[in-house]
């Protein structure tokens, strides 16, 4: 049963990154999010280009994600060259029913807020596992490695329980060459309040914590792929 889970879960994931590729138009600067959804909508939207003629340029959010877009045939551009994107799309860790969400799981939130916050459109892509009613995940939080110690501590003042995210024996680095803290205050009641609480930390870069943002969100399920719209 369990091995059923998972492959329905990436079934879902493919659906919904596939569905809002189809939203992108020839034409269309595209910021390209990072993670296992968005994996998706890249790669549909690579297959759009090779076999379509979709004439599009995407801005990645990530590493990771400039590779796989290259590897997919997708002329790309950078943040530098283009601050106004069309479309953004990404996928997220949890969404609440007032399209707040945690991002950064794979600690490529603070590119991911750049590009999201400069697309006239932000659509963002998830398995229906993602939806939550209430956003409690730990919230990442990247720092200077100068001002570790100080955002721990601040952190837990905030209330919150603060890992710091590790890959292997090693810290955990972001593509910014920082780090990441997970914090976790448990149950977020005002995540825009705590947004700006955490970004007031001397040393915080930016936090997983998006508001204001998402334009619409394409969940996968069993059912097919539901839109919301605001
Ligand atoms: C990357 O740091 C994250 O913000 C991802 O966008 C988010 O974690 C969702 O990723 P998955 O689609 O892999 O769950």
């Amino acid at each position: 049963m369990a091995y059923n889970g998972e492959m329905n879960t990436e079934s879902y994931k493919k659906m919904c990154g596939e569905a809002a590729a189809r939203e992108v138009q020839s034409g269309d600067i595209v910021g390209l999010g990072t993670g296992s959804t968005v994996y998706y909508t890249i790669k549909y939207l690579g297959e759009l280009t090779r076999e379509e003629g979709l004439g599009i340029i995407g801005i990645p959010t990530s590493i990771a994600t400039e590779k796989i877009a290259r590897e997919s045939g997708i002329p790309l551009g950078t943040f530098e060259e283009y601050q106004e994107l069309d479309i953004a799309i990404d996928g997220a860790d949890q969404v609440d029913p007032g399209f707040n969400l945690i991002k950064g799981g794979g600690g490529a939130h603070v590119r991911e807020k750049i590009v999201a916050t400069a697309a006239k459109r932000f659509i963002v892509v998830a398995d229906e596992t993602k939806i939550v009613r209430t956003l409690s995940m730990a919230v990442p939080v990247e720092v200077l490695p100068f001002s570790l110690g100080l955002v721990m501590k601040k952190l837990s003042e905030l209330g919150a329980t603060p890992f710091l995210r590790l890959s292997g024996n090693n810290y955990f680095i972001t593509d910014n060459k920082n780090y990441v803290i997970d914090a976790d205050f448990g149950a977020i009641t005002n995540p825009k309040k705590l947004e700006t609480e955490i970004n007031k930390i001397p040393g915080v870069v930016d936090n997983g914590i998006f508001t204001n943002l998402t334009s619409e969100v394409y969940i996968g399920a069993n059912y097919g792929v539901k839109t919301l719209r605001k």
